[in-house]
């Protein structure tokens, strides 16, 4: 029987002195043959397990090694060392797995991200991303609370689809046709009708366009799944495998979308603080280590939880994108020459641009709304000037593009005229259309890249250290 065990994040919470208990764990170090400190991934913080001199025989002592997993009985007692209140003399000590410390790659010393990349099968048991990843969940939990709170339906949309949502041509192709013998039409193109959905498929881009058909039934959905784009970006903010949340609303615009936007950020943000608080604790602590190798200027002037109390605490700068614009050609920055990229009206911002508005000159988040229609989706509201959409992105320091939206062309001549000069098939979207013939409504909605997310709540750098199992160009280990 194993379900009789404590975590031990209730113990340290509840600190019952006295009572017998029976834990179970894997030992983080083992000092004097007499201190195992003992993680249960419930928590940052470990268990000290007090083991009595001469209460075993050394070659049992030789087998507590780091990362050995242990099922520990005794008694909770007031802790006289430091560093811990509580700890568990221990009576009973049961080894339910050894661990060869001497081919164990963990060692119980500082490990660079990098080396723990490849190693990501064992990294969760670091304290590191054991804080990452139970931040992580907390976000996850928040997202559905807020969005059922509020009565949003969780619709499930598919991962196999036909249709390249974002029309940006990024997609993984799904098949089942052999790439040795692929058969071909008499004209030579590869003939789909073989297929195993008779057509050409592709892994999802995003879940918006389903969304848009549970959004005009429902009124307000969101989605909350996997989403794949075969988009060759090596940097610390893109993955080939992402998850991403994007709520639909009916009877919405672009203002009651960008409204929800920030107060969803900051509802999520606020739980992790909530109920992550010593997790939080380790990682800015982390940062601040981190920083201090940096040149004094390149440090941030707030900590990791200063930083999400001020956004959390204040309202998003709100600008246009012509407006964006105009900040930028008056830059220093862009008189200096330190741009890479041009800036001019009808660029599609490149990330220094970005950062540039959201960390020297607001330092907060800002929302950017009214793009140029060339540099966004066929599907968003086109606007009277004849030259902008009703788009928004939301752009959080040290991350840039956090949230894309925006709302949704609902006039059914407007969006089939865009589509033909956006080379999209009409013919294939039959469906999607549907909605503007029946009963087509104001509607709007964004997608929130979830790790993008986690990495701005852990201030994690890279976004590989955010997902369990990074799926990037050249990489798709474990
Ligand atoms: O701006 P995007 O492409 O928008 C959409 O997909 C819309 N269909 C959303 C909607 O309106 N329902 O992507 C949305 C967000 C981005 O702002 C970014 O945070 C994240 O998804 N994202 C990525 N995250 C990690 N890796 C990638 N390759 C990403 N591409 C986008
Ligand atoms: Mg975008």
């Amino acid at each position: 029987m194993f379900n009789n065990r404590i975590k031990i994040k209730q113990l340290l919470a509840e600190q019952p002195k006295g009572r017998q208990v029976t834990v179970m764990g894997w030992v983080r170090t083992f000092r004097n043959n007499q201190f195992i400190a003992l993680n249960d991934g419930s928590a940052n913080n470990n268990l000290q397990v007090v083991v009595e001199l001469g209460q075993y025989p050394d070659e049992f002592l030789k087998r507590i090694t780091t990362s050995a997993a242990l099922k520990v009985t005794g008694v909770i007692t007031e802790s006289l060392g430091k560093g811990q209140s509580i700890e568990l003399k221990a009576t009973e000590i049961e080894i339910l797995g050894d661990s060869d410390a001497e081919k164990y790659p963990l060692q119980p010393k500082k490990h660079s991200l990098e080396f723990l990349r490849e190693i990501a099968h064992l990294r969760f048991r670091t304290n590191t991303f054991g804080a990452v990843f139970r931040i992580r969940h907390s976000l996850a939990f928040a997202v559905h609370q807020f969005f059922n709170d509020r009565g949003f339906i969780y619709l499930h949309t598919p991962i196999i689809t036909a249709s390249d949502a974002e029309g940006a041509g990024e997609t993984f192709k799904v098949t089942t046709l052999p790439f040795d013998k692929t058969p071909r039409a008499e004209n030579g193109t590869v003939d789909f009708s073989a297929d195993f959905f008779g057509r050409p498929t592709n892994l999802t881009v995003s879940g918006q366009l389903e969304g848009e058909l549970g959004a005009t039934a429902f009124g307000d959905i969101y989605t909350f799944g996997p989403t794949f784009r075969a988009e060759n970006s090596n940097t610390a903010r893109h993955l080939a495998e992402f998850w991403m949340i994007e709520p639909e609303m009916a009877f919405y615009d672009l203002e009651d979308n960008t409204n929800l936007a920030e107060e969803f950020i900051q509802y999520i943000i606020k739980y992790a603080m909530e109920h992550n608080a010593e997790d939080l604790e380790f990682l800015r602590m982390r940062l601040l280590d981190e920083e201090k190798t940096k040149p004094q200027a390149e440090r941030s002037e707030l900590d990791l939880v200063q930083k999400l109390q001020f956004v959390t605490e204040n309202k998003f700068e709100r600008i246009t994108y012509t407006e964006a614009i105009d900040i930028l050609l008056q830059s220093p920055a862009y008189k200096k020459k330190k741009f890479q990229y041009d800036v001019k009206w009808g660029i599609d911002m490149q990330s220094e641009h970005e950062r540039y508005l959201v960390e020297k000159h607001f330092k907060k988040p800002v929302i950017v709304t009214n793009y140029p229609k060339e540099i966004k989706a066929f599907y968003m509201r086109q606007n009277d000037d004849g030259k902008t959409v009703a788009a928004m992105d939301i752009l959080a320091p040290g991350i840039g593009e956090i949230v894309g939206g925006s709302q949704r062309e609902e006039r059914y001549d407007k969006l089939v005229q865009r589509m033909e000069e956006m080379q999209v098939p009409a013919e294939e979207l039959w469906w999607y259309l549907d909605t503007r013939r029946f009963g087509t409504v104001p509607h709007a909605g964004f997608g929130l890249g979830f790790e993008r997310m986690v990495q701005f709540v852990t201030g994690m750098t890279n976004i590989r250290d955010v997902i369990a199992f990074p799926r990037t160009p050249k990489s798709a280990e474990f």
